[in-house]
């Protein structure tokens, strides 16, 4: 991809949902899903199939995903979380194609999430390729979380992260996700890992997960651009977090990521009235959701138009 587009992934319905303890009705996520389609996003999480005892949201991740892919959105790319082998199996019996596998680059966090060492997640990771085997079109996306930093270990060495995409690419992985789950990460450090990625893997998509726990999601985001990265992860309304680090906050937002990459002239292919008609949608499912989003707060800007001496107290009154 060129620097004139970026693909923003919508993962309200996975990471935005995952916090929230409260079942979201599969109708009220299927509506979500057509909304944030009609918005001109194009590749979206839809679920998770993580054991519903870990996070009873996703109760209906088989249900969720074969009605959105009944439903077979134009150039949609529909795809789900999985932390393990059996997540992997229950998504491709359910026609899921794109899988993104989860693990954390930090021991800590990994045991907390999916209570594996990360050497168990990666022999899990090799069980989960072989798949391949019986579903010949499964798309298997590596997701590393906590790569800038973990809550219970602090900073993580680009050189660790790096160790654990040497063994994906060894696998044949050639899609790799770098997620910022706890928002430890800072623009500077964000674009050198990126860098370091991106010249040794040249041949692999990369995409970026930031969360904006300290409000420096959207500046995170544009670190990774400036170093190469055109996938980007967003949640309507700025939701989510990992039930399984303490202190996560959501992600960073869809509709400001939306709006600086549109304002920079980066095309995102999305209308953000619609967008935002989604974001209005969820807001009445569940009401007492709280939004991250200074979009959803103060809109575009629009100028009110020159004032001249004489209109100047109408104009401050309008
Ligand atoms: N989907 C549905 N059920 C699953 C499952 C999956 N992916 N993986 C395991 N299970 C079920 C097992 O069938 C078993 O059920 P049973 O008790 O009725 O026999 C039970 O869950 C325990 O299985 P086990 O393999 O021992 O898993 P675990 O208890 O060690 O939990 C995880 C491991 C990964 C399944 C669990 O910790 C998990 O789902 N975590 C979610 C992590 C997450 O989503 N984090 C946020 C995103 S980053
Ligand atoms: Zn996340």
């Amino acid at each position: 991809m060129n620097k004139d587009e970026v693909i923003i992934r919508e993962v309200m319905l996975r990471d935005g949902l995952q916090n929230i303890p409260e079942f979201i009705p599969t109708e009220a996520k299927i509506e979500l899903f057509r909304l944030i389609v009609a918005s001109g996003l194009r590749n979206l999480e839809v679920t998770s199939f993580v054991s519903p005892k870990a996070i009873p949201q996703f109760q209906d991740a088989a249900q969720m995903a074969r009605a959105v892919l009944k439903m077979k959105p134009e150039g949609v790319e529909v795809s789900a979380l999985v932390p393990n082998l059996r997540g992997a199996q229950l998504a491709a019996e359910s026609g899921m194609r794109n899988i993104g596998f989860v693990m954390s680059v930090s021991e800590s966090h990994n045991i907390s999430n999916v209570r594996r060492t990360t050497a168990e997640s990666m022999e899990e990771m090799k069980k989960i390729v072989e798949l391949k085997g019986k579903y010949p079109d499964l798309e298997v996306k590596a997701g590393m979380a906590t790569v800038f930093g973990c809550p219970f270990e602090g900073k993580i060495k680009p050189e660790v992260t790096l160790g654990f995409i040497r063994q994906f690419y060894q696998l044949g992985l050639r899609h790799m996700s770098l997620a910022d789950t706890v928002g430890f990460g800072n623009p500077k450090e964000v674009q050198e890992t990126c860098r370091l990625c991106v010249t040794e893997f040249p041949d692999v998509k990369f995409s970026i997960h930031m969360h904006n726990t300290r409000g420096l999601g959207l500046a995170n985001s544009l670190a990774a651009y400036e170093a190469g990265i055109r996938i980007h992860d967003g949640a309507v309304g700025g939701l989510g977090g990992c039930p399984f680090a303490p202190g996560a906050k959501g992600n960073t937002s869809t509709e400001d990521l939306v709006f600086m990459f549109e304002e920079m002239g980066v095309k995102t292919g999305v209308n953000m009235d619609a967008l935002l008609e989604a974001s209005r949608y969820f807001q009445k499912v569940k009401k007492d959701v709280r939004y991250s989003s200074s979009i959803i707060e103060v809109g575009v800007p629009v100028p009110k138009g020159p004032i001249t001496k004489d209109g100047y107290e109408q104009k401050w009154n309008m």
